[in-house]
């Protein structure tokens, strides 16, 4: 395996790529003052509010708060994973990525598994349109067409899914030949001990698994369900690929190439458990579900999901491995949750699943259960308050005690006072009381989000605070990194004791060593952190006086007055220390020379 990608290519890649070229090409963008500017891509809008700042390399849209670096942007709005965009960057400029392994990336190699997973991409399209002509062909496929002719597909579903059939036997090295290794590593071909190989799927209708670019990584196989069939009667209802270096079931979701595909915009997406619960509601025109491949739903899926739509909607038998899997999905997602992702929860009756369910109450009647969905507050209290009998003082503290946990996990600042809140009127509490009894977990800077909401950073309940001294800081630093080497030392700060003074001093020390990074190769640094979420929001601010003098003036402004305040606080300390006779010598010393500065 390579390794991760190297810091330092990352940094030097966002600094080499012209963000507005790059996403003027894909949005065409008009110069507007200092910026660039467009209708924003990622929602309907009819007056430009998406932003792009080429000095910060930049871009952000005041309607939905979309932003990033050129990496997010094609994230977003290509759709790629977080090394796919970079591949795509550095693809633009004409250079190799680098990757760090053991120091040091071994061109070679990476040459040798770039070509490795084409070929296997290749072979899995190869594959595909080889079972998709079978179903056409294959004197065996009728029993297919007419299983999925009985259960309601039509032709056009059928092909929009490239669903095809795989004939019993061992077929699959004479359609590919001289390839058998290949289809092995692809999990399509299987050896046996005594050397043999054989078809992984035999007699089975073929679902091809696609990424989001429309590769197809991998299979699901569904047995046809027929009297004197090939396959045993004790044979799994379900085969799917193993996990390749192409295939990661906890990455992928079932019909969101297909999703993508159908939808211009995606208003909300709809999670199900089977293949054959996608294809069913599309086949009533419900095109925007997808299903997690026969495994949990993971944090990975959840951020996928939230990168195309703002709602999701879980929807699961009402039964109890439905309720488990639903709250498996809540715990994956709760933790990475912002203020403007919805995320319900939709339980069908017992005994039914999607498919059975959209052809009992078709298209409308189906969209009626999901606007009736549960929200995720109310699924999370129901589910927490199971069990708990009593609705006195005890059995409010137990509700606190067993919501704690989910709660300090959360980085939204917005979204766990909205929690709260609900927790408040469930146990008859003070919203303030309780912000101060769940406090803020061990996050990586707890100073950021251990704040009650009066002092958080959230920007849901500061409107009427001035920016804090760090904050001024850090926005001003945001707004134009070379500011860094204005200040002498940082020593000094490194006492302060304040709320994102980490974070302060971690982006004085990149600066140092490299002081000509961009802002969004600085955000680059704290991508997918609660912390990249509050320096995103603080890069967006703009100075009211733009001329530099009053910018460093601001700045450092800031930092001397965090600095008086840090020493006043130190010499309150001491002297209340010393009236009560326990100063040390040398404390005594450093009072002394703090009272003399005035
Ligand atoms: P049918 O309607 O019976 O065709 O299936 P379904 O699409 O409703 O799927 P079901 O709800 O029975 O199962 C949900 C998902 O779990 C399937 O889409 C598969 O991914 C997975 N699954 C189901 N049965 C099996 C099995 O026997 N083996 C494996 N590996 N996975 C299975
Ligand atoms: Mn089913």
């Amino acid at each position: 395996m390579a390794g991760r990608i190297a810091r330092s290519f990352i940094d030097d890649l966002v600094s080499r790529v012209d963000i507005v070229e790059v996403i003027d090409a894909r949005v065409p963008l008009k110069k507007a003052g200092r910026e660039y500017e467009a209708c924003c891509p990622f929602h309907n809008e009819k007056t430009p509010s998406f932003k792009v700042n080429q000095q910060k390399q930049f871009y952000h849209c005041f309607g939905c708060k979309a932003g990033g670096s050129a990496i997010t942007f094609l994230m977003e709005y290509d759709h790629l994973e977080f090394v796919e965009a970079i591949e795509e960057l550095a693809k633009h400029i004409g250079v190799e990525v680098e990757y760090e392994e053991g120091g040091r990336s071994d061109p070679e190699q990476q040459r040798l598994q770039k070509e490795a997973k084409t070929n296997l991409y290749d072979l899995l399209g190869q594959c595909d349109r080889y079972y998709r002509q079978q179903l056409r062909q294959h004197p065996r496929a009728s029993g297919a067409v007419d299983y999925l002719k009985n259960r309601g597909l039509s032709g056009e579903i059928a092909a929009r899914y490239n669903i095809g059939y795989a004939p019993p036997g061992t077929n699959i090295e004479q359609a590919i030949p001289g390839q058998t290794e290949q289809l092995i590593i692809s999990g399509m071909l299987i050896r046996k001990d005594d050397g043999k190989t054989f078809d992984r799927f035999w007699h089975r209708i073929m679902f091809p698994i696609r990424d989001s670019r429309g590769r197809v990584i991998g299979f699901g196989g569904r047995i046809i369900p027929e009297q004197n069939g090939e396959n045993s009667p004790s044979a799994a209802k379900y085969l799917n690929s193993p996990e390749t270096p192409i295939f990661h079931k906890g990455r992928e979701l079932y019909g969101l190439y297909e999703v993508r595909k159908a939808l211009r915009d995606i208003p909300r997406l709809l999670v199900v458990e089977g293949y054959m619960d996608v294809i069913a509601l599309a086949q009533q025109d419900i095109n925007y579900a997808v299903a997690s491949l026969g495994t949990a739903c993971t944090t990975e899926h959840v951020q996928k999901l939230f990168r195309l739509a703002s709602e999701v909607v879980f929807c699961f038998d009402g039964d109890r491995a439905g309720h488990e899997a639903a709250w498996r999905a809540l715990e994956n997602s709760l933790p990475g949750l912002q203020g403007t992702q919805q995320i319900r929860f939709l339980f069908l009756p017992d005994g039914e699943d999607p498919d059975s369910m959209v052809r009992k109450t078709g298209k409308q009647g189906f969209e009626e259960l999901i606007d009736k969905a549960q929200s995720l507050s109310q699924y999370f209290f129901d589910h927490l308050r199971e069990g708990i009998s009593r609705h006195d003082l005890e059995g409010h503290r137990t509700l606190i005690d067993k919501t704690k946990p989910y709660l300090q996990k959360m980085s939204d600042a917005a979204y766990k006072t909205l929690l709260i809140k609900d927790l408040a009127s469930y146990t008859q509490r003070d919203e303030r009381d309780l912000h101060g009894l769940i406090g803020s977990g061990q996050g990586p800077e707890p100073a950021f989000n251990s704040s009650p909401p009066r002092v958080s950073f959230s920007s849901s309940n500061n409107q009427q605070l001035p920016p804090s001294l760090v904050r001024t800081a850090l926005r001003c630093l945001l707004f134009h990194p070379p500011l860094a080497s204005e200040l002498k030392e940082t020593e000094s700060l490194s006492q302060i004791d304040q709320p994102g003074m980490g974070l302060l001093l971690d982006l004085l020390d990149i600066l140092k060593t490299n002081p000509t990074l961009t802002t969004a190769a600085l955000l680059e640094r704290w991508r997918g952190t609660i912390e990249g979420q509050h320096l995103a929001k603080l890069a967006t601010w703009q100075p009211t006086l733009n001329d530099p003098e009053s910018l460093q003036q601001e700045f450092l402004g800031a930092i001397e007055r965090l600095q008086a305040q840090h020493l006043s606080a130190r010499t309150d300390t001491l002297l209340a220390k010393a009236n009560q006779g326990v100063l040390s010598p040398e404390e005594k010393t450093e009072l002394q020379t703090l009272l003399s500065r005035t």
